[in-house]
This record gives C-alpha cells, structure tokens and sequence, in this order.
C-alpha cells in the first residue's frame, strides 16, 4: 500500500498515446520507477488531435485501478503537463517519413523539443530530471536543455539503455551464460548506427568478454547487429520497438534512482563535461554509476584501445554534426 504520509512524485510523460508512452505508462503506475512504497502522479501531455485516443488510454489506468497511481492529468497544455514535474519523459516525437532526410527530422523535432524545454524550464519543480526518448533523442535532449538553460547539466539524460539491453542480451546469448553474467558493458555516443556498444570492458562471468568470446565477432556482427536492432525489428514488426523501448526506459530512470551495483555501470546519455575527448555540451551516452541519492557519474579512467578510440570519434563527430544542423534551435 502506498505511504499517505509520501507526497506523489510528479512524472510527465510527452506521448503518452504513442506505442512506447503507452507500454511505459502502466508500468509507472505500477510503481516499477520509484518502488512500491512511492505513489506517483502522471501528467500527460498529448497533442489535440490524441486527446480522444489519451481519454481511453485514462480509462484503462482506471481500470487498473494501482494503488500508487495518485492522480492522472491529462493535457495539450505545455505549462500544465509540465507543472511541477519531478521527472519529464519526453517520448513524443515526429517519426521519419519516407523521403526525409536526417537534417529535415531534426529540424521538425526541434519544433517539438524547444518549446518543451521551454516549458521545463518556467513550469517544472526545482528537482526536475528530464529523460528523452523520442528519436534523434541525444540531439532532441540537446536541444530541450539549451532552452531550459535554468536546469543543471546533470538533470538531462537521453536514452541509450535500450542499446545497452540489446547488447547485454547478444553477448550472453553468444557466450550461452544468463544475462546477468555479463557486466561492465557500455554504449558510447549517439542512439544511431554509429553507437559504439563496448565490449573491450565488458565481463562475461567475470572474464573480458574478449577472452570469453572471438574478437572478430565482437568488432563485426555484434556491434552491427546493435547498431541496426531498431531497423531490424522496424523491418520484422512493421513498426518500430515499443514494449523494450519502454522497458528502457524503466531501466533509464530507476538507474539513476538506485544505487548501481559497485562492479558495474549502466549507459546513459548525459551531457559531455569533455571526458574522452568528446566535446563539451553534446548529450553523449558514456558508462555511468549512480550513487541512489541523487548524484551520478561517468565512469572515468577507463583505458580506449585504437578501435575503441576510433569508434568513440565517429560518433562524437556524428553528434557534433548534429549539433551544427539545430545550430538555429540552441536557444
Ligand atoms: C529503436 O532503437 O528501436 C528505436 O530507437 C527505433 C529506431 O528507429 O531505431
């Protein structure tokens, strides 16, 4: 049973008729964020034309009737969907069409992404942890925090867990071991085809992955088959990832909530303070501990062999790109 002397954390989440907010959302309610002693509120901001859609997706958290779930509020509304937000999911956002390129679904998106920074930054609690989902997300993140200047770095993350999970699931389903015998596995970068999911400190049972597994494989099908698992299960479904996707995104923000067991890590995008060379500001997934009180890490000291080194560049470049096509957007 929920605490009545807990106050509710307030969680918006952008999105929440899409397939991913839609996954997503009955898990929160269940408590799979924050724990079972924590009741939540979910602010839920659709665009009008979903507000039908999101008045059913209500009637079925009602029909949960979850213990936790305090109070829904739903809105096409920036300032109330982001009123004393604790935690912002932002999950919506303009999928590719056929004929777009990669600039154009950055500039449409940035549409989406700058007035809800904007909206963090005048309506949010003074807490507020934002947690971007919706595609290109490191760069939509870059964009929501340059214009929600207010809201400290760390409060920022992009999701780079669903890569993390997928590289975890290949590594232990190559090496036949449980997924809980690989550690120490890290996505750098972009959520793109230029990722670098890390294998060179990754432990299989205990041992480097790369004496455990053969390195060919490790630099050729396992780290494309990372990169293009979102194409691949786009092209098998007919329909982009939706249940792992929100099941990442319950990793994302429970990893920064709880304590990361002290042998390992877990990948974030979190805004770059320069570490491994990769240029300041840019929303860069790196391994990351968390202390569960609040403050995070990226690991550092970690040594990058010559194809590390390499794979990190691409796509700190690639982001670095990025940044230079929202350049009008940066506030
Ligand atoms: C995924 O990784 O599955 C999603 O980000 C969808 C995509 O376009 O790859």
């Amino acid at each position: 049973m929920p605490s009545p002397t807990r106050k509710p954390i307030q969680v918006t989440v952008t999105g929440p008729t899409g397939t991913v907010g839609y996954a997503a959302l009955f898990r929160i309610a269940a408590g799979d964020l924050f724990g079972p002693d924590q009741p939540v509120v979910l602010r839920l901001w659709e665009i009008e034309a979903a507000m039908k859609a999101l008045d059913g997706v209500v009637m079925e958290l009602d029909d949960c009737a979850f213990p936790l779930l305090a109070d829904v509020v739903t809105t096409s509304d920036l300032a109330t969907g982001f009123d004393g937000a604790n935690w912002a999911i932002l999950i919506g956002s303009m999928p590719r069409k056929a004929g777009m390129e990669r600039g154009d679904l950055l500039q449409a998106n940035g549409g989406i992404f700058r007035p809800q920074g904007q909206a963090i930054a005048a309506h949010a609690a003074s807490d507020v942890r934002v947690l971007v989902v919706g595609n290109p997300c490191n760069t939509n993140c870059l964009i929501a925090r340059a214009n929600a200047p207010e809201v400290p770095a760390e409060r920022w993350f992009a999701m780079t867990r669903l890569d993390h999970n997928r590289a975890v699931a290949q590594l232990a389903r190559r090496a036949s071991v449980p997924v809980s015998e690989v550690t120490n596995l890290a996505i750098w970068g972009n959520h793109s085809a230029t990722q670098f999911p890390d294998f060179t400190h990754a432990r299989i049972s205990g041992r480097p992955a790369d004496e455990v597994l053969d390195r060919h494989w490790l630099e050729g099908d396992f780290i494309t088959t990372v990169q293009k698992r979102g194409a691949a299960i786009i092209e098998a479904r007919g329909a982009s990832s939706a249940a792992s996707a929100a099941n990442a995104l319950i990793d994302s923000v429970a990893s920064v909530e709880q304590e990361t067991a002290s042998d390992d890590w877990v990948s974030l995008g979190v805004v770059s303070q320069g570490q491994y060379g990769v240029p300041e500001g840019l929303v860069f997934s790196y391994p990351v501990r968390s202390d569960g009180k609040g403050s995070w890490s990226v690991v550092e000291g970690l040594e990058l062999d010559d194809f590390a080194r390499q794979r990190v560049q691409v796509t700190a470049q690639e982001l670095v790109d990025e940044r230079s096509e929202v350049a009008d957007l940066l506030g």
